[in-house]
């Protein structure tokens, strides 16, 4: 990925289809959005359906694909998850704000949206992003970086939420959204992401070209998001203590 800045581009791409998929129209007032920063973009640019309603499998799998490179097969797990959020069993298709129903895929410790024991909880809240900010130490963001954000939030909440809880879906979710900011967001394989692409992402819904993002050129798969996962696993271990050190004991 190409971390220049490419405003021209995206100005012609803008110029060109004003109203086809990639050009950005913010939300209206009859519009549904949800938890997902990334979808809620991709409806705002018209890669999905604008008004995020009704999204079925083939819509998902095209717009991950055109938008950000994601292979369809990738596309179709992604999917699958989002149909099941549906509360309409056996659905073929979901509603943006299907993805908020809480403690299914939404959970507690999100980066940007508050625990929903405070309050509203699926849309971005600008104190807990400050808070992420806080511990997001540097322009391009590392494996190091992300887990030490996600580290913080999750005890933030099991220190001030009294309902504080996560499922073992939930803290998988956890870290696919983290690796998904590197992974899918960033570079896959250096495991990093200039800072102001996410930044950019979650404060505007919208995708990062005016500060330089472009879509990957390789496609990414699910083993992809897989090994970042399993990066920020490692990171959040935070360093080993070192070996024992058996020649004196502090207790004697
Ligand atoms: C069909 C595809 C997708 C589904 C079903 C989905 C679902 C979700 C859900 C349920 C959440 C809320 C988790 C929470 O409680 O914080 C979420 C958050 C998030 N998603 Fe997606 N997502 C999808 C695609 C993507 C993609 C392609 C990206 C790429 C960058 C992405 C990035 C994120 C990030 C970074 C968050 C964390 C928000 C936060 O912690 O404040 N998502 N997504």
């Amino acid at each position: 990925m190409k971390f220049t800045a490419l405003l021209f581009p995206v100005a012609v791409l803008g110029a060109a289809c004003p109203y086809g998929p990639g050009s950005f129209e913010p939300e209206k007032e009859t519009d549904t959005r949800g938890v997902c920063p990334m979808l809620n973009a991709l409806a705002n640019h018209g890669f999905l359906p604008r008004n995020g309603r009704n999204i079925n499998e083939n819509q998902t799998v095209t717009a991950l694909n055109t938008a950000l490179n994601l292979t369809p097969d990738f596309g179709r797990f992604l999917f699958t998850a989002a149909r099941l959020s549906n509360p309409k069993p056996n659905s073929t298709w979901f509603n943006l704000d299907h993805l908020d129903r809480h403690n299914l895929f939404e959970h507690d410790g999100s980066l940007s949206r508050q625990d929903a024991y405070f309050g509203q909880w699926s849309r971005f809240n600008e104190t807990v992003w400050n808070w992420t900010m806080d511990y997001w130490t540097g322009d391009i963001l590392d494996v190091q970086i992300i887990a030490n954000g996600r580290a913080q939030r999750s005890m933030r909440s099991n220190l001030t939420n009294p309902d504080f809880a996560i499922s073992e879906l939930g803290n998988a979710f956890s870290y696919g959204e983290n690796a998904a900011i590197l992974s899918i967001l960033g570079d896959k394989v250096t495991e990093t992401c200039p800072k102001i692409f996410a930044d950019y992402l979650f404060r505007n819904e919208r995708l990062p070209y005016a500060v330089g993002w472009q879509k990957s050129k390789i496609p990414i798969e699910m083993n992809d998001l897989r090994n970042t996962i399993h990066s920020i696993l490692n990171a959040t271990a935070f360093p080993p203590l070192p070996p024992p050190d058996n020649s004196f004991d502090v207790f004697n």
